[in-house]
């Protein structure tokens, strides 16, 4: 029988504790399956930035261990295997759509040839057709969000990491960027999102897991949330695991 494949995603004992004291993760343990779709939920500073960072090498971790896909998070092969998109837009200001894109597949060592092919594959996934040779300024806030994206697939990652993607998106975007992790997920890329929008989970993820204060509160299928709290919608397995009232529901369709 051939060995069963290691989670895409294993977190044991992850602490951080930042230089000026705050405590962001403790004793935090998560797995995530090859091939699944993680929602990662709480509220604002409940320290799932601080865990994507660690698997990311963004930051030193004060304890614990990262392994993704049974590779210690920073060997070659583990940073090679995982595409990150991060909250905070941070594009190069002096490229080009397609030099973002280009650089990038050179710093993961791609072939030149190789690169050039699949940014051109990118550019036409994301609509950047228009804006390929435009520097990065000059892009819309939807645009930058998707060449983002482009730039976190660029090197066909194994584990792909959404940090809030649909941040301050419009909601036809919303709806053209869900198609598109949907079909990465069918394809068998394991995905682990976070959101502040209830209903994008619920809508995407297989298991979400709940983190407040550091700590993971609880982790299942939307169904299975709402049957362990007895609640009817995701949003109130929010208030009643949390505490905190539910991030408010993303704006209604623009017309
Ligand atoms: N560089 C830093 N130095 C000190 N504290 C930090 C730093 N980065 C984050 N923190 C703190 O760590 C905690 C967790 O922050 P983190 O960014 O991980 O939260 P989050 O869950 O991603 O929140 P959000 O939903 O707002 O993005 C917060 O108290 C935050 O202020
Ligand atoms: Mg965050």
């Amino acid at each position: 029988m051939p060995a069963p494949t290691p989670p895409a995603l294993e977190v044991r004992g992850l602490s951080k504790r930042y230089d000026d004291g705050t405590v962001a993760l403790e004793s935090f343990d998560l797995s995530v399956p090859d091939g699944s779709f993680l929602g990662l939920l709480g509220p604002n500073g409940a320290g799932k930035t601080t865990l994507i960072s660690a698997v990311c090498n963004l930051i030193r971790i004060t304890a614990g261990e990262v392994l993704v896909f049974g590779e210690p998070s920073h060997s070659m092969a583990a940073r090679r295997w995982v595409g990150l998109a991060e909250q905070d837009v941070n594009l190069d200001r002096f490229l080009t759509v397609e030099e973002t894109l280009l650089y990038h597949g050179g710093y993961f060592g791609m072939a030149k040839a190789e690169a050039r092919k699949r940014a051109a594959e990118m550019i036409d996934a994301f609509d950047l057709r228009a804006k390929g040779r435009v520097r990065t300024p000059k892009l819309s806030g939807g645009m930058r969000r998707r060449l983002l994206l482009a730039r976190a697939l660029m090197h066909r990652p194994r584990l792909v990491i959404l940090d809030e993607p649909t941040a301050g998106v419009d909601f036809e975007l919303r709806v053209e960027l869900w198609r598109y992790i949907r079909r990465l997920h069918e394809e068998g890329t394991t995905i682990v999102l976070t959101t502040h929008y209830l209903e994008e989970a619920e809508a995407l993820c297989d298991e979400i897991a709940l983190i407040h204060g550091g700590r993971l509160h609880a982790r299942d299928t939307a169904e299975g949330l709402r049957e362990r709290y007895e609640a009817h919608t995701l949003a109130d397995v929010y208030v009643k695991a949390l505490g905190s009232p539910a991030p408010e529901a993303p704006a209604p369709a623009a017309a």
